[in-house]
């Protein structure tokens, strides 16, 4: 039988599992090839246009414990800190000045009723102050659908719940085993987010101890199952006071988790063309650059980090997590500059929606 070439395959419409693994394994000439391909999709169904989100990491209150993650409620050295409503207005209006047209706000894990009140009444706030013009995105983690429906209502329309790893045995290496971490409840939550009219997304971290190129195959294929509009997804960066840093001797070379995660993305974008993909923070820890970079291979999201910088440090989910201020004209300007070069441009001043996500909604009219 005839093994098939990377020419054949990147001129497929349909991927089977070992097509996804050929991609995600090509040498350095075939991956030449891979990015092209991506970059050639990106520009046909998305355009090339860069959309920022203002990430504004309001809380690192948590009360789940992921066993790879730096601010899990285990890890006692992390000075819990919450924003004021005043700081989070700050920051938003920071997005709105600048015309960045979305915000995303995420914190740790918290469900309980004062939180969920809390969020509540800050998005009719934001909105009121910025003239309903901003787009708002949520990462806020598991919650009930009434949850859901009541932060749709108040004006959220995107939501990011990552699986982490769609691997069962995976995720339960990773997670504590007790009924915070379950598998089935996260992927429920992504079924429910969607049920409510959320824009989803989800995403994974790439190159975990144990997972393999056919792990990740299937994470690209439960995203294409699942229907999903949106993905954030980034390497896997040990942290030093989690349970995992004890793998850490197994771990790929940081630039290759690096190429690693490149690939996917360029994946993801010939898998699913029309999905909004988030170049992330975790590129950017690796390489100052690394999220242009993620550009260049099919992403078309940036989330410029516009927390006040002083609770940085206190937001580490993993080692050397991006601590500069990104809320500064000199930053953005370079970034700009940055993006330019990728031969992208910024869309200023829209919520730069998912295309899928309006796909879908006809498709399912
Ligand atoms: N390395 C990379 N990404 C991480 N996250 C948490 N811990 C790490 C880590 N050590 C990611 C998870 C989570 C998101 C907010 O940050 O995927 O969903």
């Amino acid at each position: 039988m005839k093994i098939k070439d990377i020419d054949t395959i990147l001129n497929q419409e349909q991927f089977s599992k070992n097509d996804l693994v050929y991609l995600l394994a090509a040498n350095k000439e075939e991956t030449e090839k891979l990015f092209a391909k991506a970059a050639e999709i990106k520009t046909k169904y998305v355009g090339n246009i860069v959309y920022f989100r203002g990430l504004i990491e309001f809380s690192n209150v948590c009360r789940k414990d992921c066993l790879y993650c730096g601010i899990r409620c285990g890890n006692k050295k992390v000075s819990r800190y919450t924003l004021t409503d005043d700081e989070i207005l700050e920051a938003v209006e920071y997005s709105w000045k600048n015309n960045f047209g979305s915000i995303v706000l995420q914190s740790g894990e918290r469900n309980d009723s004062r939180f969920v009140e809390r969020v509540e009444l800050l998005l009719k706030k934001i909105h009121a102050h910025t003239n309903y013009e901003m787009g708002i995105t949520l990462s806020l983690g598991e919650q009930s659908e009434e949850t859901y429906r009541r932060w749709l209502a108040a004006g959220a329309h995107r939501y990011l719940l990552r699986i982490e790893s769609t691997n069962r045995e995976l995720y339960q290496k990773i997670h504590p085993a007790d009924n915070h971490h379950e598998f089935d409840t996260r992927k429920e939550g992504i079924l429910l987010l969607q049920k409510t009219g959320f824009q989803v997304g989800t995403g994974v971290m790439i190159g975990l101890p144990f997972q393999t190129l056919e792990d990740l195959a299937g994470d690209l294929l439960f995203m294409k199952e699942m229907d999903i509009d949106m993905c954030g997804m980034g390497p896997y960066i040990e942290h030093v006071d989690t349970p995992m840093y004890q793998y850490v001797d197994m771990l790929m070379p940081l630039k290759q988790r690096f190429e690693l995660a490149l690939k996917m993305i360029a994946t993801l974008r010939i898998l699913m063309k029309d999905v909004n993909i988030a170049s992330s923070t975790a590129l950017q820890a690796i390489d100052p650059y690394g999220r242009e970079l993620g550009l260049k291979v099919g992403a078309n999201i940036i989330m410029p980090n516009t927390t006040p910088v002083t609770y940085h440090q206190a937001y580490s989910l993993y080692n050397n997590k991006p601590t500069v201020n990104e809320e500064t004209d000199e930053y953005i300007a370079d970034l700009e500059q940055h993006i330019h070069a990728a031969g992208d441009v910024i869309g200023y001043g829209v919520h730069g929606d998912s295309v899928h996500f309006g796909n879908r909604i006809n498709k399912n009219k």
